[in-house]
């Protein structure tokens, strides 16, 4: 009988190279089991904030197994997780005061989603509804945020389990969806939303953003006046705005949180990743007043049914405390800003090369658009880009053609720079061609 074997995410044996065993991480370094040493320029699928084995998070860790492993939420609640809703309440926009805890990106996905569909239904408007996204969307792979993320050869497979949705133009100035160029539109491309809130909001639950920044869709920068008009739009049709910031949240982008760029406040705000750290998986959704209220009542429909085992887990609990707690004490939006003004720096040396379409850039995270004839998740030269990367001894996971760098914040200098030599070569032996015109 053949052993059970791991079936990895992501992974085609046919295509793939095996799996690098790691055996131990510290600050921005991976090591392998054979002793390699990489450097982890996407902070482990951006969750990682403050650097591998970060002392005063294991630290931290290792007081809590002392105390408690795990309780149900359900009826019981425990210190860990009080403390971190009170130092969350610190720093998340004043208008969110209600949070629920799930256990990742796509669970507190599912969460917000469920909760704008049973406000509406809770306040007597079931017929509010339908949810709006993005184009270039993504917001994780459970059936609900694959239903919110645009079509990708990540959902193909599963069109008859999605739930329809409206798909809005977002603001991807590179390939404008309504063909201006930046430098003279108005962000145009936000009236798209504008109008399908005007015609549908009867309809309309709610409209999800990744805010500012639309991840895995290619590292796509919007300019915080889209997301402006997003929030007046919402507001003005009464319509709930979701703010996906598992990606963005915690410092990466330059703020706390996306939206504060923009100076908005979203009606339910989506945490992962970055919240413990990137330590342990936690998920949380954070809701208004206004939609906690609607939950309340005698009437046994009006509760939010939903619940995981694992939800508010006291060690990633404690985990996320002493995150923030380094966020409290240390020069965190300092080594922030040093990230920022090194991709800054080096970004600009790198535009205009002839094998770069466009380069997009806020706070630590850094991409560079490769032009390239099968430009798209899919494109011919990920596989080759990843390869090149890893044997310089450097972690980068090319999203098709787009090459990004988000690295722990804990990162030094000089490897930053190391990794921006490495792009700089690659771009240079990209064969032209791949190349098109931009
Ligand atoms: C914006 C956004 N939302 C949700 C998710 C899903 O998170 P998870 O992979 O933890 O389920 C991701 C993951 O990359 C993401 O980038």
């Amino acid at each position: 009988m053949k052993s059970l074997e791991i079936w990895y995410p992501f992974y085609q044996p046919a295509q793939d190279p095996p799996p690098l065993r790691i055996a131990r991480g510290e600050g921005a370094y991976l090591y392998t089991d054979d002793g390699r040493q990489l450097i982890d320029g996407i902070s482990s699928w951006w969750t990682n904030l403050h650097g591998h084995n970060h002392p005063r998070i294991m630290a931290a860790l290792a007081e809590q197994t002392r105390h408690l492993d795990h309780v149900l939420l359900a009826g019981f609640t425990h210190r860990p997780v009080e403390k971190l809703t009170e130092k969350l309440g610190r720093v998340l926009p004043p208008g969110l005061r209600r949070i629920f805890f799930s256990d990742d990106g796509s669970t507190a996905v599912e969460v917000a989603l469920k909760m704008a569909v049973q406000f509406w239904r809770n306040s007597g408007r079931p017929e509010k509804r339908r949810i709006v996204a993005l184009e270039n969307g993504y917001h994780g792979d459970t059936v609900g945020a694959m239903s919110v993320g645009d079509d990708s050869v990540f959902t193909e497979a599963f069109g008859s389990l999605l739930f329809p949705v409206e798909r809005a133009h977002s603001a991807y100035c590179y390939r404008c969806p309504v063909g201006k160029k930046r430098e003279s539109c108005r962000i145009d491309c936000a009236d798209h939303l504008a109008e399908v809130l005007e015609s549908g909001h009867d309809e309309i639950a709610a409209v999800i953003v990744e805010p500012l920044l639309q991840g895995a869709g290619g590292m796509i920068v919007h300019p915080p006046e889209f997301l402006q008009r997003v929030r007046e739009a919402c507001s003005r049709w009464d319509v709930l705005l979701i703010a996906d910031e598992v990606f963005t949240g915690f410092g990466r982008t330059g703020r706390m949180f996306a939206c504060e760029h923009a100076g908005i406040e979203p009606d339910l705000m989506c945490l992962s990743k970055g919240i413990t750290g990137g330590v342990l998986a936690l998920g949380a959704t954070a809701a208004t007043e206004r939609i906690y209220e609607a939950f309340l009542g005698s009437e046994p429909d009006r509760t939010f049914y939903h619940g995981h085992s694992f939800t508010g887990n006291p060690l990633a609990c404690a985990a996320a405390i002493a995150s923030l707690e380094i966020f409290e004490t240390e020069p965190v939006f300092e080594r922030i800003e040093a990230i920022a003004a090194i991709h800054r720096e080096r970004l600009a040396t790198l535009r205009g090369h002839p094998g770069i379409g466009d380069t997009r850039q806020l706070g630590t995270i850094a991409a560079i658009e490769i032009a390239a004839e099968d430009a798209g998740y899919s494109s011919s030269l990920k596989p080759s880009l990843y390869r090149f990367f890893l044997e310089k001894g450097i972690l980068l996971r090319p999203l098709g053609n787009v090459v990004y760098v988000v690295p722990p914040y804990a990162i030094a200098p000089a490897d930053l720079h190391g990794i921006w030599d490495a792009i700089g070569e690659a771009v240079d032996r990209v064969q032209p061609r791949s190349r098109v015109p931009a």
